[in-house]
This record gives C-alpha cells, structure tokens and sequence, in this order.
C-alpha cells in the first residue's frame, strides 16, 4: 500500500546532532551505556548523541509510553535541541506469520496507526499518518545487514494487544512489527521536516496465542540487550556517512 501521507527529509551526512528518542527508562539504560553516554548525552565521533525520554507518569511512576506522550516530548526535544536526525529505538511485537522471533531485530520501512478508523475521505488519511520513515530502499537495506535486522512495516497503537480486525489487517499489509510510539514521532519529525529512522527489537509475537504482556516481560531484558548491542554500530553508520 504505498501511498504515504507522509514523507520525511532524507538521511543526513555527518550529521552534527542526533535525537536518540526512547521510551521507556528500562529500554533506554543499556542502550545509553553502550553508547557510553553520562546524563543522556555523549558524542559519537563528531556527532553529539542526546537522549529524549517522556519520563514518567507522576500518579503511577510508570513510564509515559504511547504516541501521546511519545508526540509530546519529542515536539518539545526538536524545539530545544534542534536536531540534525531522530533515531528511535525500543522495544515492539512481532509477527511470526513474517518469520519474526523474540529478540529480533527490525528497521521501520514506513509507519502508520493502525487503530486509526475515520470513514471520511481526507481524515482516513490524516489519522492513519501512513508515512516513509527516511532511509530509501538501499539505505535501509545497508543498515539492516550490519545489524542482521529485517527492513519492514512498523504500525503503531495506543494498545499492547491487538484485536482480531487488526491482526487480519496485520497479515493483510505484511506488518513485521507493532509498537506504541513510531506512528507519531513520524507525524512530529514530518511536520517539523526532521529526518527519523527507527530501531525495534521484539518482546512477543502478536500472531501467537500468548498474551503480548506475558511474553513482552519475560523477554523483555534479553530483547533491550539485543537492541543495546545493536545501536553503536546502527549509530556509528548513520554517523559517519
Ligand atoms: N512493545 C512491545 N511489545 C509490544 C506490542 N505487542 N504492542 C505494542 N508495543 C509493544
């Protein structure tokens, strides 16, 4: 199905400032200790890497993750911190049915909501925000190899499980992976013309009889170390081009 409503800048060269966007607090630990950064900031040769994080919710200490949130602090981080490129990195659900496994890897090709339903011409469109994340084809296919990740769909909702509509919807459009944040840190970075790409490593498989959160917190250590052994060499290329 590709017709985007949305496409974003190209990759930067060498660019000089990077927005490291993850959610949760728990993801983004390992990630920012390979990446040897001290109170969300270090430097990769000559780019400046900088962590952008939603915190947390003041009534349950819980991690603030979903698009609200995610749209929300990564408006107000471009803002401040002018970024060159946004990368986000996290943890997804896969889908088994595509030949996903726990603690894959895969890098997003485009992105949209999938619980987005609005039966007007137009609107369908704008709340889908169906959009191309910024590597093309080649780009993500390079990428994709250094890290043995898979180059795909990564749809987005407000929920952890899905319904039996959207896994057929799911299966219809070859999803390899769901997530909470993606879909609307592509709205923001398109809106504000700042190119994205995006990490996500698979906690559960959606397309399996186990309920996403069982297997989401089981796996969900062994997959952020996967994703942590991933990101200096994701960020060491997208660097130095
Ligand atoms: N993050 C990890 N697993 C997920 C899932 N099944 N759906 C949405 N976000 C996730």
């Amino acid at each position: 199905m590709p017709d985007w409503s949305h496409e974003l800048p190209p990759l930067p060269t060498n660019p000089a400032r990077v927005l490291l966007f993850i959610a949760m607090e728990s993801e983004a630990t390992p990630i920012a200790q390979a990446l040897r950064l001290h109170a969300g900031r270090g430097r990769l040769g000559s780019a400046q890497i900088e962590l952008c994080n939603p915190g947390r919710d003041t009534a349950t200490s819980c991690d603030r993750i979903g698009p609200v949130y995610a749209a929300w602090a990564l408006t107000r981080a471009i803002a401040t911190a002018k970024p060159d490129l946004v990368v986000n990195m996290g943890t997804a659900g896969g889908f088994a049915a595509q030949g996903l496994d726990i603690a894959d890897l895969v890098v997003a090709r485009d992105t949209m909501f999938h619980d987005a339903r609005v039966a007007l011409a137009g609107f369908d469109a704008v709340a889908r925000a169906h959009t191309r994340l910024s590597p093309h084809d080649a780009e993500l296919d390079a990428l994709a190899d250094t890290i043995s990740a898979r180059v795909g769909l990564v749809s987005s909702g407000s929920s952890l499980d899905a319904t039996s509509d959207e896994l057929a919807q799911f299966a219809h459009l070859r999803t390899l992976a769901k997530d909470m944040e993606l879909a609307a840190l592509a709205a923001v970075c398109a809106t504000e013309q700042v190119p994205l790409i995006a990490l996500k490593g698979v906690t559960d498989l959606v397309d399996r009889h186990e309920p996403a959160h069982e297997a989401f917190v089981r796996n969900f250590a062994r997959t952020s170390g996967r994703l942590a052994d991933a990101a200096p060499t994701l960020l060491r290329a997208l660097v130095s081009r």
